[in-house]
């Protein structure tokens, strides 16, 4: 399989899962292979936020994913999270670009600290270390002295910082209006070409 469209997307157990869910829909729809990670907290999140209840394994949840997005299965694959043998688990086979969104602050706290201890953790220290690009989109409110502290030294180590914190300047008219300014943002900043909303200086009165 061609590296090159191929990018790891995990959702951890922050608040937002729609714009993770949302993500996975456009990554597919731009034709990527998407890794897909989640962690146990986030299958709580995603059961509290959305009506999508998601099985633990891998196949099921693949299964489940398949039908709710009605994609191509072959684009995607679902990793358990101490699937050490996944290509992402490797600098020799990882794709370079990886998303965690929502990115919790334990998530954060656990990154910055490099301690690869599930699947997620260690997929996002792989493309850390190979200096790939690492997006975290972040929801937590207030951040803690800990939590900035955590986000500033992975910004300085060359990740993204994004907090989930959508604009209000397109107007939204919708919880789904307010999804995509997100999802539109992280896919600008992974160069994936996107229309979710009007670009500012171009399609804005
Ligand atoms: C419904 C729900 C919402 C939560 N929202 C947040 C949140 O917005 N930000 C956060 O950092 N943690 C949030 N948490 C707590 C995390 O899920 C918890 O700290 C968990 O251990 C994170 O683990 P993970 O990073 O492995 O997913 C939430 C938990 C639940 C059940």
């Amino acid at each position: 399989m061609s590296k090159q469209k191929a990018i790891t997307l995990a959702m951890t157990g922050a608040s937002g899962a729609p714009y993770g869910l949302r993500l996975l829909e456009c990554l597919l729809a731009a034709d990527y292979h998407v890794y897909f990670l989640i962690s146990s907290a986030a299958r709580v999140v995603m059961a509290t936020e959305h009506d999508l209840k998601l099985p633990s394994g891998p196949d099921a949840m693949k299964a489940a994913l398949v039908e709710h997005l009605g994609c191509n299965a072959d684009k995607l694959t679902v990793c358990g999270k101490e699937d050490w043998f996944s290509p992402v688990a490797s600098g020799s086979a990882a794709p370079k670009q990886m998303i965690v969104c929502p990115c919790s602050a334990g998530s954060v706290a656990s990154i910055a600290h490099g301690i690869s201890d599930n699947l997620i953790e260690r997929a996002a220290d792989v493309v850390l270390k190979e200096r790939g690009q690492l997006i975290l989109v972040v929801r937590e409110a207030p951040f803690s002295t800990l939590h900035l502290e955590n986000m500033l030294k992975l910004s300085q180590i060359g990740a993204t910082i994004m907090p989930a914190a959508p604009g209000f300047y397109h107007q939204p008219k919708s919880i789904e209006d307010l999804i995509d300014f997100m999802v539109a943002r992280i896919l600008d900043h992974l160069g994936v070409e996107q229309g979710l909303v009007p670009r500012w200086g171009y399609d804005h009165r």
